[in-house]
C-alpha cells in the first residue's frame, strides 16, 4: 500500500457577490437575521446560463492541476461531488471533462451524490485508488450552482439566505513520504431522517417515502395506472414544492454531536489527540456549529478556518474552498495535521486526517 496525498488545490468563486440586503429585497429577511443565525454576510451566484456547475469544477480543477504540476489530460480518474448537478443525468463528472478538453483520455468519471460530505467522501475514495497503486492522479472536484435551485420568495428564505455557489478540486497523488499525506478518512450515513434537510421534487419517488415525512402530501400525482409525470407534477410547480426543504434546528442538533464524534473517532484511530490538530477544516453550515465544534474540541481561533461570512453554505464545495483558502493564506504548513470533517443531508458524515 502507498500513501496518496493532496498534490494541489484550487477554488472558484463566481464574480457576482449577492449581500443580505440584497435578499432582503425580494423576500422578508433581514441582514441582521441572516448575520445573527448563520454568521453569513454575502454568497457569490454563478452567472445565469454562462456558469454551471461543471463548468465553475472545470475552473477550479485547472488550478488544482496546474498546482500539482500536471496537464488535465494527465487526470486518470475524475471524481464529482454535487447536489445542483447540470443535468438529472448525465453527472457533472463527464461535463466538467468535456469542458476541461480532456475526453480523449478517456479517464472514468465518477459522481458522488452525498450533499455537504460529498467532498470527503470524493477524497476518500480517491485515497482508496492511490493507495491500492490504480491511479496515479485523480482529481476530487466539489461544486454548487444552488442559485439556479432555490425558493427566492419568503417561503424559502429558512433555506435561501443560507447557500451560495462556487468549486473546489484537489488533485490526489502517492505521496513520496510514507508519514505524509491522508492518515484517514471516516465516512458515515444514517437515512432515517432522508427528508429532514431533502430536495425531493422532481424526483421517482411518486410519494413512496410518505410515512417517513412529517405530514402527508399530495403531490399531485396522476392515477398509478397512466404514464408519464413522474418526475414532476404542475401541482409541484404551482405550489413550489420543487425548492430544497430543511428542518434547521433539527440538522442543527445533529451537527453539533456527529461533527466532534466522527473528528474524534478518526483522531484515536490514528492515537492522536484534538491538540495535535494544526488547522480544522469543518463544512461550512453555520458559523455558529462551526463555533460550538470549535469549543467541545478546545481549539483556538487560529486552528478553525471559517469563510461562510463570504461564501455562504456551498455544500459539496465547502471544504475544498475552504482548505484552498486557509492554505493560500499560509495557515498550512508541511508536517500540519489538518482535519477535515462535513456534516449534511442523508444523513452523511465524514472526516479526513491529512499530514500536510
Ligand atoms: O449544510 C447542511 C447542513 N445544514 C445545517 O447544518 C443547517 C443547520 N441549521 C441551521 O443552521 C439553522 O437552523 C438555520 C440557520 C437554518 C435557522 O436558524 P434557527 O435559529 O434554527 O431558526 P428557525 O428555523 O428556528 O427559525 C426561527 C424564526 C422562525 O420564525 P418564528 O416561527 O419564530 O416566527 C422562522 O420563520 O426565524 C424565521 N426565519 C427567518 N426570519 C428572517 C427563518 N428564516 C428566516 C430568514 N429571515 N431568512
Amino acid at each position: 500500500m502507498y500513501r496518496s496525498k493532496i498534490a494541489g488545490i484550487g477554488y472558484y468563486v463566481p464574480e457576482r457577490v449577492v449581500t443580505n440586503d440584497d435578499l432582503s429585497k425580494v423576500m422578508d429577511t433581514t441582514d441582521e437575521w441572516i448575520q445573527e443565525r448563520t454568521g453569513i454576510r454575502e454568497r457569490r451566484y454563478g452567472q445565469k446560463h454562462h456558469e454551471t456547475t461543471s463548468s465553475m469544477g472545470a475552473k477550479a480543477a485547472r488550478i488544482a492541476c496546474e498546482r500539482a504540476g500536471i496537464e488535465p489530460s494527465e487526470i486518470d480518474f475524475i471524481i464529482f461531488a454535487t447536489l445542483s448537478p447540470d443535468y438529472y443525468f448525465p453527472g457533472c463528472g463527464v461535463l466538467m471533462q468535456r469542458e476541461l478538453g480532456i475526453t480523449e483520455s478517456e479517464a472514468g468519471a465518477l459522481d458522488i451524490r452525498n450533499q455537504c460530505s460529498g467532498f470527503i467522501y470524493a477524497l476518500s475514495i480517491a485515497d482508496q485508488f492511490v493507495k491500492c497503486g490504480t491511479y496515479k492522479n485523480v482529481l476530487v472536484v466539489g461544486a454548487e450552482m444552488h442559485s439556479m435551485g432555490l425558493d427566492f420568495s419568503t417561503r424559502g428564505r429558512n433555506v435561501t439566505v443560507i447557500f451560495g455557489d462556487g468549486a473546489g478540486a484537489a488533485v490526489i497523488q502517492r505521496s513520496e513520504n510514507e508519514s505524509r499525506g491522508i492518515l484517514t478518512t471516516k465516512l458515515h450515513a444514517d437515512g432515517t431522517y432522508a427528508e429532514k434537510l431533502a430536495f425531493i421534487n422532481p424526483g421517482a419517488h411518486g410519494g413512496y417515502h410518505m410515512d417517513h415525512l412529517d405530514e402527508k402530501v399530495d403531490y399531485g400525482y396522476p392515477p398509478a395506472d397512466t404514464y408519464g409525470e413522474i418526475f414532476i407534477t404542475p401541482k409541484m410547480m404551482e405550489e413550489g414544492m420543487t425548492y430544497p426543504n430543511m428542518e434547521g434546528q433539527f440538522v442543527f442538533k445533529l451537527a453539533v454531536t456527529k461533527f466532534p464524534e466522527v473528528i474524534r473517532e478518526a483522531l484515536q484511530e490514528q492515537g492522536l489527540q484534538t491538540s495535535d490538530i494544526s488547522m480544522l477544516i469543518p463544512h461550512q453550515a453555520n458559523l455558529r456549529i462551526s463555533q460550538m465544534i470549535q469549543r467541545q474540541l478546545g481549539l483556538k481561533d487560529d486552528q478553525v478556518w471559517n469563510n461562510i461570512q463570504k461564501f455562504g453554505n456551498t455544500t459539496a464545495a465547502s471544504v475544498p474552498i475552504a482548505l484552498c483558502e486557509a492554505w493560500e493564506a499560509g495557515k498550512i504548513k508541511e508536517g500540519d495535521l489538518v482535519c477535515l470533517a462535513a456534516f449534511g443531508s442523508g444523513f452523511t458524515w465524514a472526516s479526513a486526517l491529512i499530514r500536510w
